[in-house]
């Protein structure tokens, strides 16, 4: 919906398909790619590690966070670039500026997502990343890959974490629509703390509701979603595309629908 509409919008003649992949097929996918039948694409789960395998080159954050979820060639090169972290940073920047000059962040989450958020983080300055996560070995592990400021934390110590925290992160598949809520209590958040989930359906999460109650400043997820299609646009047609609120209003329409 969101390339289809900028397609229209730039008059442009293409398509954007979703097109299932098993795993076992996506090599001869990838083929299809570079033989020229598709100017790009994205890659989401369960391919975006086997795509950062394929590719001839990498962009920086896909080489941070592990994982392509943008194709592209280049000539004969196949390009792979992973924009969510693009994405994230460019919501924030356009719904809460000045967000960026924090420096302690409290991410949930130690999952993919999670990887592209803290390379976010890092790649704007915050200093001090906590990772709360309920499989602590998994925050661990994440903690040591990205180094120096990052920190696992158990589920348990979010109220010692929160006083401190500038941003709070969501990045758990908590608070989805058909999922478990994500339990945490705010009380202890400062009241200059942004409050942003990755989760866009709902489009308010119970996290954000919770934050919202409490005077905070809240960011959705469907900013992060919309803004990290704009690099790959770019690459496949030429042309850097806007988000604005059109192309908002049409895609929160969407999601209230199929609600
Ligand atoms: P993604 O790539 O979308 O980030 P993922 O790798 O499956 O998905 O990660 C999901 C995240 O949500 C993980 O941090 C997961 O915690 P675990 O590492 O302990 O599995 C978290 N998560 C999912 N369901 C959860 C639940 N019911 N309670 C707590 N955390 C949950």
């Amino acid at each position: 919906m969101i390339h289809r509409f900028w397609l229209r919008e730039h008059g442009i003649e293409g398509t954007y398909e979703a097109i299932d992949v098993a795993p076992e097929d996506f090599g001869a996918f990838i083929a299809r790619i570079r033989a020229g039948e598709f100017a790009g694409g994205n890659v989401t789960i369960p391919n975006k590690e086997a795509a950062f395998r394929a590719v001839d080159w990498h962009d920086e954050a896909a080489r941070a966070i592990g994982a392509v979820n943008t194709l592209w060639m280049d000539g004969d090169r196949l390009c792979g670039g992973n924009t969510d972290a693009y994405g994230f940073a460019a919501s924030l920047d356009a719904e809460t500026p000045g967000w960026e000059t924090g420096r302690i962040a409290t991410v949930l989450g130690a999952g993919g997502a999670s990887r592209a958020v803290l390379h976010a983080l890092q790649s704007q300055g915050f200093s001090d990343i906590r990772i709360i996560n309920r499989t602590m070995e998994r925050a661990r592990v994440l903690a040591a890959e990205f180094g120096a400021g990052v920190s696992a934390h158990a589920l348990d110590s979010a109220e010692t974490l929160l006083p401190d925290t500038d941003l709070l992160v969501n990045t758990t598949s908590l608070g989805m629509h058909g999922q478990p809520e994500q339990r945490l209590d705010l009380a202890g958040l400062p009241s200059h703390a942004v409050v942003t989930d990755i989760v866009y359906i709902p489009l308010e999460t119970p996290l954000l509701a919770a934050a919202r109650a409490r005077g905070l400043k809240t960011v959705d997820g469907l900013g992060m979603l919309l803004h990290q299609a704009v690099p790959g646009f770019e690459h496949w047609f030429g042309v850097r595309p806007q988000v604005t609120q059109t192309l908002r209003d049409l895609v929160v329409a969407d999601i209230r629908g199929h609600r």
